[in-house]
């Protein structure tokens, strides 16, 4: 008993911090991740119904949001979920606050606002956009619905509009929205007192390669740059950021994520993630390679060149994310049921794994509250 108060007292002074993972099963897990060794472990897990395949933590760490990513929700057809819980002070349990319609299929991605009022949905599967009301973690109302339409060249995966992220900028004044199925980014600003998108007046979207599918987009912390994932064609696009419009400009560099050899066609492209220091890009690889790019980024004009390439120790790695010091990456292999952390070199950009939990069951997506 004395030795279990004893490691108890000493964990307390230990950098603890939690990781949620969203799954394409039935839970969200609870992580333990040890900061200073990078040590994770399984501390709980919580039914919250049919796929909560995102999780994205509020700002002032005090909310959790994810999805059902589903056909008809509690009842309601044609539509998924939005649900909200409340994270205790340690940050080791959730309670559920309320939950909403997503007003569209399949959602697979949330954004929150820097000011916690308002939350951004992607429905894959509805082919909307939609934006919501919160109020100290309720979710609020459905606020705006805008449905897109069209098709792509590829019929498997571009038959209809697919949102695969709709996300804010770092200031908050716009909001980028990722369509898979129509290679398009859409352009808006965000009306914040009426909690709207609104189509941004100098473009409205930008066309991607025909058949690439873009999927997610990462902003550099310093340069006008921002990075777009293609899950298609499994390329990473570099694009100038005009922060007084709001646009982004036709792609200064395209490069392929993807090992040489390897087909396209084996492989799907997913995360695309920037070091907080602004050196390094990061990229995952999902299929016959299942891998993480890692790429150094050019301080003149935010261009990438190739640095290696990191096994992600699993299969499938849809998601990963790198912390605020930038020391660890965090990635969720979806196919092989465990999350792995990796040790990042901040001089050669490289990865190391030090530590995993397996037994997750279809990791979809994390997110990490220190
Ligand atoms: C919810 O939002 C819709 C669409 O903007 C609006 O018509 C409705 O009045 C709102 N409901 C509540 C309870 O605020
Ligand atoms: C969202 O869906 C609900 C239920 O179908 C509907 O009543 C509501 O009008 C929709 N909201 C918007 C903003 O379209």
């Amino acid at each position: 008993m004395m030795k279990i108060i004893a490691l108890a007292t000493l964990c307390a002074y230990v950098a603890a911090a939690t990781v949620y993972v969203g799954t394409w099963a039935e839970s969200i897990y609870v992580l333990d991740f040890d900061e200073s060794s990078g040590s994770i472990n399984l501390r709980s897990q919580l039914n919250v119904g049919h796929w909560p395949s995102y999780v994205v933590l509020d700002p002032n760490g005090k909310t959790l949001y994810t999805v059902n990513e589903d056909e008809t929700f509690r009842g309601q057809p044609k539509t998924g979920g939005l649900l909200s819980y409340s994270i205790s002070e340690d940050g080791k349990s959730l309670t559920p606050i309320n939950a909403f319609v997503s007003n569209g299929t399949a959602p697979c991605f949330l954004d929150v606002s820097r000011d916690s009022n308002h939350l951004l949905v992607a429905n894959y599967g509805g082919s909307t956009f939609v934006t919501a009301k919160l109020r100290d973690g309720k979710i609020v109302n459905v606020t705006q619905v805008i449905k897109n339409t069209g098709r792509g060249p590829n019929p498997d995966r571009q038959e209809a509009p697919h949102p695969h992220q709709l996300t804010f900028d770092p200031t908050n004044r716009f909001a980028y929205g990722c369509d898979l199925g129509l290679d398009r980014v859409f352009f808006f600003t965000f009306d914040h007192s009426n909690n709207k998108l609104v189509p941004n007046v100098n473009q409205a979207y930008l066309s991607t390669a025909p058949g690439s599918g873009p999927r997610h987009i990462a902003f550099h912390p310093r340069l006008p740059i921002v990075y777009l994932t293609h899950e298609l064609d499994s390329t990473v696009s570099t694009l100038k950021f005009d922060q007084k419009k709001g646009i982004f400009s036709s792609p200064v560099q395209t490069l392929s994520m993807l090992p040489s050899g390897v087909d396209p066609k084996s492989c799907s492209g997913a995360e695309v993630r920037v070091s907080p220091d602004g050196l390094f890009v990061y990229t995952s690889n999902r299929g016959v390679s299942n891998t993480i790019t890692v790429y150094k980024v050019n301080q003149n004009d935010g261009s990438l060149s190739l640095v290696g390439f990191q096994e992600a120790a699993g299969e499938f790695p849809r998601f990963f994310l790198i912390d605020e010091t930038g020391r660890w990456l965090i990635v969720s292999n979806q196919n092989s049921d465990n999350v792995i952390v990796f040790r990042r070199d901040s001089v050669t950009g490289m990865l190391s794994k030090v530590s995993s939990v397996e037994g997750i069951k279809k990791p979809t997506a994390l997110a990490l509250k220190l």
